[in-house]
């Protein structure tokens, strides 16, 4: 082959793989755009209905307290992390994880005060399974934060408690968005909201929203498990490598 052959199969190469880049981080980018549009449209929704009383009880405050908590602040929590978050695109990585931390006490601080003030309201508690599942939600972003806290310690440790600890943060994060996102559904379904949105099906969509951009968010979360679980069968195929 010769000397011009080799310089143009390279850079034939080289484009490629750039245009495969460019590929992945469009779709990234544009998984990004869309969640974000999904969570603001949820959010916006539960507010509006929430406002739409003459007065603003603990019923209501629960109600946006609770899903700014949830579904926008542990959301952007989350997404922060990736490399492909819109408004976080430029930053460094130790300020993404900064800002993580910030907005994961926030998220629980109103879920918090928000699942407090309807507990106190009732009289029989965890009945429903809107109550029931609100109530993991609330334990298990309680045990995200502690184990958060944790991490930040973690140089003290040694790898493998690192490792669990963090892989306990992780899954407890990503299992409150998903029970927070069960937990809201169910609400979706309450008669009194579907009576608010007219009975003509908009529950429903409000339901697959929910489900499609938590499903976004978690992405990173099971690319990362999927990476593990294939490094631990590749360790157990090839005891010897
Ligand atoms: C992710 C968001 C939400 C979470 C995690 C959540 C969680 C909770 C929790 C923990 C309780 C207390 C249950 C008890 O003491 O038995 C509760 C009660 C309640 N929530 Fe929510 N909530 C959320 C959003 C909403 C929304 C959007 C609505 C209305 C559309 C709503 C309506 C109610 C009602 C009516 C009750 C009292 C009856 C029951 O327990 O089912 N919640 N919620």
């Amino acid at each position: 082959m010769t000397q011009s052959n080799v310089e143009s199969t390279s850079r034939t190469q080289e484009f490629q793989s750039l245009n495969t880049s460019i590929l992945v981080k469009t779709v990234w980018l544009s998984i990004n755009l869309i969640t974000n549009i999904l969570i603001c449209l949820t959010v916006f929704v539960c507010i509006v209905y929430a406002c739409s009383s003459t007065t603003i009880d603990a019923y209501h405050l629960h109600i946006i307290l609770c899903v700014l908590g949830y579904q926008f602040f542990m959301c952007q929590g989350i997404m922060v992390l990736s490399k492909y978050n819109s408004w976080s695109l430029f930053l460094k990585r130790i300020d993404r994880r900064r800002i993580h931390f910030i907005l994961q006490t926030i998220a629980v601080v109103l879920v918090t005060v928000g699942s407090c003030l309807i507990i106190r309201e009732k009289n029989e508690h965890f009945n429903t399974i809107h109550g029931s599942v609100g109530l993991c939600a609330l334990i298990t972003s309680l045990t995200s934060l502690a184990n958060g806290i944790l991490v930040t310690y973690a140089n003290r440790l040694s790898r493998l408690n690192v490792f669990w600890i963090k892989f306990i943060h992780y899954v407890t994060g990503v299992c409150s968005i998903f029970l927070s996102a069960f937990s809201l559904c169910a609400a979706f379904r309450i008669e009194h909201f579907s009576m608010w949105t007219g009975n003509i099906g908009v529950d429903s969509i409000l339901i697959f929203i929910t489900c499609l951009f938590t499903v976004f968010v978690s992405i990173n979360f099971w690319i990362f498990t999927g990476n593990i679980i294939c490094k631990l069968c590749w360790s157990v195929l090839h005891p010897n490598l």
